[in-house]
Order: C-alpha cells, then structure tokens, then sequence
C-alpha cells in the first residue's frame, strides 16, 4: 500500500473512494459540503435532516456517483464537535472507517482533509487508519489468512496548497508510528509457545541487524554470571531458559548519556508455585507487552531518526511451577546484592525488573524508564482507560503527560508513599516481593524504587491498558499496542531532567 499527499477541490479528486472527514454541523455551510449537497439531489441536507449523519465521532454515511465528481463513492467520517477537534479526532474517525467495506474494496482511495492542512491531523489519520484496519492473520490458514482489503494506495488531500515536505513527512512519520505499535500488537499477541525467552531474543538480533541498532543477548550462563539472582529465580520453573536482551541505538551526540528503556519480557506467566487460576490465563501470553513496547520503541526510534542515544533491555523468561520452581518463603539475591523473601510467586515482574534496572546503571544512564505489565491491580484503580505512572522527578512526570496529551495514550500520576516502602520490607530479608493485597500498584512501584541509581527514573504499569475489551475506533478488541507512541512522542520531545 502506498500513501501520497495532493491539493485540489474535492470534485477533481480521481479515486474509487473518498473519505471526507466533517465536524459535527447544524446547518450546510461548510463550501465542500455545499457543493456536494447540491450535486447529489440533497443528499447532505436529507442525511442532516434525518440525522444519519450530523458529523458526530463515529458516524459515516455514503453519497454515490454525485454529478460532476471524479470519484464513485464519498464517505463522509465524522469528527465531533468542533470545540473538540484535536489529532485524536482523526485518529478516532480514520480508524472507524478503516474497517468500511466502501474503503477497504477501493483499490484507489484518498482522505480529504478539507481545510484541515494540519502535519498533526494527518499524521494521526493515517495512525488511526492502519491500527483500525489491524487483523492479525498471521495464526490463521487458508481463507481465513487472506486480507480482503482490496486498497492499494491511499491518497492525502487539502483543498488549499501546502507544503509537500511537511505533509508527506507527516505522513511517513505516522506511517512508522502505527507499524511500531502494531509491532508491539504482533508480538504481544504472540501465543508463549511460539515466542519464548530465545525466540524473542532471536527477533530482537534479527530487528538489531535490519536497524542497524546493536543487539547483546545473554543467555542462561552469562546472567548467572552477572548475579542476576532475581531474573534467575523466575526461570527456574521453566525447562524454556531466560535471555537478557540488550539493544543500542546511537543517533545522538557521541559520549551523550542514554535514555534507558526496560519493558518486562515474560512470556507467559502462569504465577509459578503461587499458581494463578485458570479464567483468562491464556492473556498471560501478553506479559512480555513491556519487552514488545521497549524493542518496537528502539526500531521505530531508529526508523525515525530520532537524535538521542537509546538503550532497550528486556528481562525475558517463563513463570512457570515445576519441581525446580522458587517457592514462596524462598530467599533470593538480587544482583545489586539486596536479598529478597519471595511471598508471593506470582509477583515476578518486579524480580526480573529489580534486576534490569540494576544493570542499567553499567550504560551511566541521564535516565531510566521502565513499561511493564505489573499489578493486576491497575484494574481497580485505571481499569482500562488509562496507565499509572510514577517518578522520582517532576520533569518526567510532566513529560509523560504532554507525552500522553498528543497521542491520547492517557497516564496518572500515583505516589509512592512511606507507608508502601514500610510494606515491602521483609522481617527476616531486605524486601519482600509482595506486600498483601492493599494498593497492589504503589507497593510494586516502591519495590522497584529500590534497585534504581541516582538516576531519574519513571515507571509506567500498563497491566490491563494492554488490553482492550470489546474494541475503539482504532484499537479492535485485544493487545492495544499502548506505550509505543507515549514513549516515541515523549523521546521526539525529550528535555534532559535535572539531577
Ligand atoms: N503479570 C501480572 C500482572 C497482571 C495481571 C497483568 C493481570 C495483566 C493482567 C503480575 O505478574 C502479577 O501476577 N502480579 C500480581 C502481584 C501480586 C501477587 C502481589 C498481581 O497483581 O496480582
Ligand atoms: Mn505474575
Ligand atoms: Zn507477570
């Protein structure tokens, strides 16, 4: 499929189908809208009137064949009121319609953006198109494997001249975007059977050598080397052994200090000896989002050129019970040498993470930020609607935030609080990896906290934001992707925090 970016009147636009994006209206005043109205019998004014289409989020309607235009089809896609118009507007609309089988059976179409010459409005269009239009086939045979999607180039168009550099950038900027996060939807959706520790350890290799990134996987030997008590004891339950994965990307100053970036890579995470039940284990499949996030992060930061130096490490193992598992009471070393009591099996992400953060200290990092599906608990407070972060500095919190503003990827600030710290310390070790049930998210997040260096650090839990339920405009139902564009805007923009 190819994009490009024309100008012209609506009328002289020579595609099977055209999606005309329209805010919300009360009466025809709109020149395209005019004209269209009048061409097609007043069509517009009988879809206003009967309030089929008011241009309202989510709406589309079709006008066929009207006199006088190039195009066969026009689907007009609504964008909601104007007051509220903002990139997510388009990336809401484009993704409706992307599953319109007016669209979808055009080999030619175009989106006209009307007077809406925006960089940013076209960029999230063709992101909110290419997430909508996401089915993953890949586990599918015969006729169920064949995309039905019949559209082989799709067109960007403004009625009034604009410069062709800025849009087309727009539109390969959101073009690397939205592969990015279906990357992250790929392999997160990936059964645990088909992507364990080595398998995902052999993509990251594979990403490294097309990206030009370097890639250092450590397997069982050389983590054991490295102390990574924490990492070791999770694998233990597992026959499949751990990787480490360690990704750079240099397109920043030389000697510039890295941003680092840690996502949690387990694979499936049946809870080990603390087993977990059975409704809805197959989405533990989904553990490693955080590694999906980080690894797709790197790839697309390095598509994007982006001009700062970057570190991606993935902790990647099973969570399995088996004879050899840790049990609960156990007590563990980490590799910064703080002992640990393991109440709780199931509580493996901040293991894997404790020792992650450790190492990262060896890259002298100006930050560290990990993404991990954490806490079940995040149910309860965010539910699916958005991700708990958390910082040691101002500036990451407020970073994350505008982060969050432009891509509609929504995050809140939680505390980590004395009375949580008090809660992860063990009577008879330094820690204990669980601390009852009370504020699940916080107690993680005060976990962690202890294995970072001075360093600015940022922690964001997507547990459950991973997933969506029953399906938005451009995330259908299942692994949302979500993190990859928070992290991609947050490092285009990224201020250095102070010490
Ligand atoms: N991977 C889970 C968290 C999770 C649960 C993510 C549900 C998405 C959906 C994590 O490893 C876990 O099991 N956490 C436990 C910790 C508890 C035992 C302290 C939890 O949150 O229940
Ligand atoms: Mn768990
Ligand atoms: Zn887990």
């Amino acid at each position: 499929m190819t994009f490009n970016y024309i100008t012209g009147p609506l009328e002289e636009i020579k595609v099977d189908t055209i999606v005309l994006f329209v805010p919300a209206y009360k009466k025809t005043t709109n020149p395209s809208l005019k004209r269209l109205d009048k061409a097609s019998g007043m069509a517009v004014t009988t879809l206003l009137d009967s309030e089929e289409f008011t241009g309202k989020q989510g709406e589309n309607a079709v006008l066929y064949s009207p006199d006088g235009y190039q195009s066969r089809r026009i689907i007009l896609a609504g964008l909601g009121e104007k007051s509220d118009l903002c990139p997510d507007s388009f990336r809401q609309a484009a993704g409706t319609v992307s599953r319109h089988k007016g669209l979808s059976g055009s080999a030619k179409a175009a989106f006209y953006f009307d007077k809406y010459d925006n960089e940013a409005f076209f960029q999230a269009a063709i992101e909110g198109y290419l997430l909508g239009a996401y089915t993953l086939l890949e586990y599918k045979t015969g006729e169920g494997k064949v995309d039905k999607r019949k559209i082989k180039s799709l067109t960007f168009a403004v009625a009034g001249a604009k410069s062709l550099k800025k849009m087309t950038r727009a539109i390969e900027r959101g073009q690397i975007i939205a592969e990015g996060q279906l990357m992250v939807r790929d392999l997160a959706s990936a059964p645990a059977n088909m992507l364990t520790p080595r398998i995902l350890a052999a993509k990251a290799e594979k990403l490294a050598r097309t990206h030009k990134l370097s890639c250092k996987v450590l397997d069982e030997k050389q983590i054991a080397k490295e102390k990574m008590g924490a990492l070791l004891s999770v694998a233990r339950g597992s026959k499949e052994p751990p990787r480490f994965i360690a990704l750079q990307y240099k397109g920043g100053r030389a000697g510039q200090a890295p941003v680092v970036l840690v996502g949690k890579g387990v694979t499936f995470d049946a809870g080990g000896i603390s087993l977990k039940q059975a409704l809805n284990m197959h989405e533990m499949k989904g553990d490693m989002t955080g590694a999906a996030v980080v690894l797709s992060t790197i790839v697309t930061a390095a598509r994007l050129k982006l001009p700062i130096n970057l570190v991606s490490l993935i902790p990647a193992t099973e969570n399995l019970p088996s004879g050899t598992a840790t049990r609960p009471g156990d007590i563990i070393t980490s590799r910064k040498g703080l002992t640990i009591e393991v109440i709780n099996t199931d509580a493996e992400g901040r293991l894997i993470l404790a020792d992650a953060l450790d190492y990262a200290n060896e890259y002298k990092p100006q930050a560290v930020l990990d993404i991990a599906t954490l806490t079940g608990a995040t149910l309860y407070s965010l539910g699916y609607a958005g991700a708990p972060i958390f910082s040691n500095r101002r500036t990451i919190i407020s970073q994350l935030q505008a982060a969050a503003g432009a891509t509609a990827e929504r995050v809140w600030e939680f505390p980590i609080w004395d009375d949580y710290r008090e809660g992860m310390k063990s009577r008879i070790a330094d820690l204990v990896n669980s601390g009852g049930r009370d504020a699940g998210t916080c107690k993680a997040a005060a976990f962690l906290e202890n294995f970072i260096g001075d360093w600015p650090w940022g922690h964001i839990d997507i547990a459950y934001v991973d997933l969506e339920p029953s399906g938005k405009p451009y995330t259908p139902r299942g692994i949302t992707g979500i993190g990859l564009r928070l992290l991609i805007e947050l490092l285009s923009h990224w201020k250095k925090p102070g010490k």
